[in-house]
């Protein structure tokens, strides 16, 4: 079971790059309630799930729900690097965030937006950093590799990028070979696995061992707070949306980006192996596939751990166990 007596040491330093989205709206709530383990530095957001304006609007109101108004969150690329930009509002929503009705009320109490761009607060933050950081990358992977193309030298200041993407046995999940995060930018996927940074995929292999279920809404239902009332709500609607559009029976959504959450916080509960990655950018037929060497077939060099699988259990338990920490107090840092 995921506490945080899993975690020893000093709180581990994150920026959680994403596109909010109800699966990355759960996981910046995950993050934000476990102070202990994970110190968010901040939140930059891309075009992806939906676009940037509402990708950033959305991670603001999600800090704030998730009583963190003061976690940065900085507005990224409005564009993949060269394909042309397609979201998916099919899934998501128009907002990105669709099923949350309070969504326009909360949007338009937000202050001002920073005027800083989420390329440039990454390598700011990262340059400034005493230590090396995690990037935590549940999205199109634009911004982080714009920021290497920028200002290469802050691979230096990377400790770890924990990808949300991919797939080798689980096909793809918006194209028959790949999967969202990896084809809405495969070329930003590519400078980045091709990077050398120190790199952990979580592969939609594993991701899409853990399933929202019923009971899973039942319990998260059960919680009191004003925050999980909010994640029992954006995971009904997605559930529900998934099933309406998509003709998903109940138990086939899958919860993706959380599960970096829970790796982080629970590393054991996850299995892969080192392997080479590679992002297919030539073929308009495999646009976007991962491409996993998992048994040194190709020559390639080890690039990442591929993880592909998990104890779904143990981290739907750690989503819930999370969401209960808004029931004991006001988590405010
Ligand atoms: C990934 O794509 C997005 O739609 C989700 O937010 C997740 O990051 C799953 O393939
Ligand atoms: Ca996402």
């Amino acid at each position: 079971m995921l506490t945080t007596s899993n975690v020893s040491g000093p709180p581990e330093r994150i920026i959680i790059d994403c596109d909010p989205g109800h699966d990355d709206a759960i996981a910046i709530l995950m993050a934000l309630a476990m102070p202990e383990a994970l110190d968010v530095l901040g939140v930059t957001t891309v075009a992806g799930n939906a676009s940037a304006g509402f990708t950033s609007e959305n991670a603001s109101i999600i800090c704030a729900l998730g009583r963190r108004p003061n976690v940065p969150v900085r507005r990224g690329c409005s564009r993949p690097l060269v394909r042309r930009f397609v979201d998916a509002t099919a899934f998501h929503g128009e907002s990105g965030l669709d099923g949350l009705p309070e969504r326009s009320a909360l949007a338009s109490s937000l202050p001002a937006e920073s005027a800083q761009h989420a390329v440039d607060f990454l390598i700011q933050t990262l340059t400034t950093a005493s230590e090396p950081v995690t990037l935590v990358c549940l999205a199109p992977l634009t911004n982080i590799a714009m920021a290497l193309i920028k200002a290469p030298e802050v691979a230096g200041k990377i400790k770890e990028v924990v990808f949300m993407g991919g797939a080798r046995r689980a096909g793809g999940n918006v194209s028959p070979c790949a999967t969202f995060n990896v084809l809405c930018d495969p070329h930003a996927a590519h400078v980045v696995i091709d990077s050398g940074l120190s790199l952990t995929v979580i592969s939609l292999d594993a991701t899409s061992q853990v399933i929202i279920s019923e009971q899973v809404l039942e319990e998260m239902g059960r919680l009191k707070s004003d925050v999980a009332r909010m994640g029992h709500r954006l995971l009904t609607y997605f559930n529900r949306r998934r099933m309406d559009v998509y003709g998903y029976s109940a138990d086939k959504t899958t919860l993706n980006d959380p599960c970096v959450i829970a790796y982080l916080l629970d590393r054991t509960v996850f299995r892969g192996k080192p392997a080479n990655v590679a992002v297919s950018i030539d073929s308009e037929l495999t646009l976007g596939m991962t491409v996993v060497d998992l048994d040194r077939r190709s020559g390639r060099n080890v690039n990442a751990l591929w993880i592909d699988e998990v104890d779904a259990p143990a981290v739907l338990r750690s989503m819930i166990d999370a969401f209960g920490r808004y029931e004991v107090r006001a988590i405010d840092t």
